[in-house]
């Protein structure tokens, strides 16, 4: 998968990029991931790429020419040599501004994300995009949550690392991210999971999950689940795991698995 990240703070991917799982990937020839500075493609001596917004209000907003030039040399670059006659028609990669307004990023999103041969981030600053880069780019606008950080890039990084772990091979085990919370069908967060030892400041393990029977073990998983789930989704004032006004996606259905209950939290002594 190719990923071109476009910024005005590059420096911000270095160790980021370079870290365990991603450098890794990069390294195998997995990932291909570029990094590309927005004000390279800034005119002037001083290179600039923001200016007031007109009407008035507050900041600054990034001006379209070195936004749109910058990701129109990327995607140009990414292009296999093709004859001109049949070049496609329209955006030949997808690009995506990091917005607060935009898309909100669930894993089904980042599953459809990752699924595609090539993304084009693009990281705004200060108080946005000219509202023309979006038009002119034919792009999409994506949000990691209802929020305002100080930029695109550390959004940028949160996509990356989302999106990569799920491409064929860069986990090394594909089933430990189907396991993953959200991944599994009902879209449920992970239940609680115990390694050793056995005891700890006298809370044990569930006796389930040390007992073999693995149709058990994954009924309980699923149990807890459920509960992690509505826990998650239950305002503040219940995080008992009851089922909640909130929406959830924990079936409403009267069913078995919705009598299920939290694990024992409070400690007690192996016998
Ligand atoms: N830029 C600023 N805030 C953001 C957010 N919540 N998501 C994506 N990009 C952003």
């Amino acid at each position: 998968m190719r990923i071109d990240i476009l910024t005005l703070f590059p420096e911000m991917f270095t160790g980021f990029l370079d870290g365990s799982l991603l450098g890794a990937a990069r390294a195998s020839g997995l990932l291909d991931i570029r990094v590309t500075n927005i004000r390279d493609f800034a005119e002037g001596i001083h290179r600039q790429v923001d200016d007031r917004p007109f009407g008035g209000g507050p900041g600054m907003l990034l001006m379209p020419g070195p936004v749109v030039a910058c990701a129109e040399h990327v995607v140009a670059c990414g292009l296999p040599a093709a004859p001109a006659e049949q070049a496609p028609a329209g955006p030949a990669a997808p690009v995506i501004l990091l917005t607060p307004g935009g898309r909100r990023l669930t894993q089904e999103v980042v599953e459809e994300l990752s699924r595609r041969e090539r993304l084009i981030l693009v990281c705004g600053r200060y108080e946005g995009f000219d509202a023309r880069v979006r038009t002119a780019l034919g792009a999409e606008e994506l949000s990691i949550g209802d929020f305002v950080l100080s930029g695109g890039e550390v959004a940028a990084m949160v996509v990356v690392d989302a999106v990569c772990r799920l491409v064929p091979g860069v986990l090394g085990d594909e089933e430990s991210a189907r396991q993953d919370s959200f991944s599994n069908p009902g879209r449920l967060v992970e239940g609680p999971q115990y390694t050793r030892p056995r005891e700890f400041r006298g809370m044990a393990v569930p006796d389930v999950l040390l007992s073999g029977d693995h149709g058990k073990i994954a009924k309980w998983r699923h149990e807890q689940a459920i509960v992690a789930t509505r826990r998650r989704d239950a305002g503040p004032s219940d995080r008992s795991g009851e089922p909640s006004t909130n929406q959830s996606p924990v079936p409403t259905k009267k069913a078995p698995e919705l009598t299920a209950r939290a694990v024992e939290t409070t400690p007690r002594s192996v016998p």
